[in-house]
């Protein structure tokens, strides 16, 4: 039997206990020996969880038990989980996480002290909620030279556009049913303004090149400027408006990453991903373009790949898992501004497309038009 560990105790981790515990046979068969939830981490008052027994507040209590092999980070962002995944792989101890802004920060460090250790560090849902992509890009797509990663990675804003266009529903009323429905993240601001599809897209990015893309590197816009009106246009030239995060091979072998809206035709695949469905287009030399669809948010779908990653981690033991990246930086950045699309521009008084050209080359006439918004166009 072996003994894992959970810190971290909200809307992910209860999931993780929950789907631990009610498919234990299960987890069991798939990882060749039972699995034990031996602590909780958190240090809120949680005497009437039905895991009371399990609750520790001091995180000293399970880096110095031996007994504990697996660590599931669930605790969220680059403060105290940074050192807690710090401190846990140090302790020799496999750690598993849908902490996407932690990997996005310092996942080539964490990475680093996993292959040191010789124990894993696995983190299947930070991205795509329940949809497998981590393991598929770098295992299943490993004969491929990836030239492009195209994807709805925020189940928030996606729930968000759907609601907006289908019934009308204001913007601020679609995020309070988005935060009711337990898929915002708990300052919202990260997914209306970008912030996580920019974690996850850098994640993806520097899995499919090979070199770590940090969140500064990536320009990054939300969805505040969408409009009822932009919506609307979008649908009367037969497109529909979604958030998409973008990491391109560029010729000279850099990554142009960004997030941004984007009004894209309503005949390709990722227009009708809808609601909180996320959908991840990857493009390889051998595959061609190949799709991963599914629930992109939400308490059981997240704990699903996270309880995957923790049977992954019971399986090997004593062997580690090959996920890695070299460490990236300005030289190995592209800037996006150079990429040529169509635009979408709305002025004050009008809305329209414009011929392709690049967004430096965009600027000085989004000035001289006074615009209040552009918009890609993408096929
Ligand atoms: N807030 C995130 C989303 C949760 O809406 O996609 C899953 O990462």
């Amino acid at each position: 039997m072996t003994k894992i560990a959970i810190l971290g105790f909200g809307i992910v981790g209860t999931g993780v206990a929950e789907v631990l515990t009610e498919n234990a046979k299960k987890i069991a068969l798939s990882a060749a020996e039972a699995i034990a939830l031996k602590y909780i981490l958190d240090i809120r008052d949680l005497s009437d969880s039905p895991f009371a027994d399990k609750c520790v507040t001091d995180f000293s209590v399970i880096e110095q038990d031996p007994e504990v092999r697996v660590v599931v980070e669930t605790i969220g962002g680059a403060g105290v989980a940074y050192d807690f995944t710090k401190r846990a792989l140090l302790a020799g101890k496999s750690v598993v996480t849908s902490n996407k802004e932690l990997v996005a920060m310092h996942g080539y460090e964490l990475l680093a002290i996993a292959k040191a250790q010789n124990v894993n560090y696995l983190f299947e849902a930070s991205v795509g909620g329940g949809i497998p992509i981590i393991r598929p890009i770098s295992q299943c797509l490993a004969a491929n030279e990836i030239s492009e990663i195209c994807g709805i990675l925020n189940g928030t804003t996606n729930y968000m556009l759907t609601e907006m266009a289908a019934k009308g529903v204001p913007f601020a009323e679609a995020l309070k049913d988005a935060q009711a429905l337990g898929y915002a993240e708990a300052d919202p601001t990260a997914d209306i303004e970008g912030d996580d599809a920019c974690r996850k897209i850098c994640i993806l990015g520097s899995l499919s090149f090979g070199r770590h893309i940090y969140p500064d590197e990536v320009p990054t816009e939300g969805i505040t400027k969408v409009t009822p009106e932009d919506i609307c246009y979008a649908k009367g030239i037969n497109r529909k408006i979604k958030l998409l995060g973008r990491a391109i091979r560029t010729e000279d072998g850099k990554v142009a990453a960004y997030v941004a809206p984007h009004l894209v035709n309503t005949d390709s695949l990722l227009a009708n991903v809808e609601g909180v469905h996320n959908g991840i287009t990857v493009r390889g030399n051998a595959i061609g373009d190949v799709m991963f669809y599914g629930p992109g948010a939400g308490k059981l779908p997240t704990a699903s790949a996270v309880v995957a990653d923790v049977i992954d981690c019971v399986k090997h033991l004593k062997a580690r898992k090959y996920i890695a990246w070299e460490q990236g930086g300005p030289a190995f950045s592209a800037d996006p501004k150079t990429l040529v699309s169509q635009w979408y521009v709305r002025t004050s008084t009008d809305a329209f497309i414009t011929e392709s050209m690049s967004a430096i080359d965009l600027a000085p006439k989004l000035e001289e038009w006074n615009a209040e918004c552009a918009f890609r166009l993408l096929d």
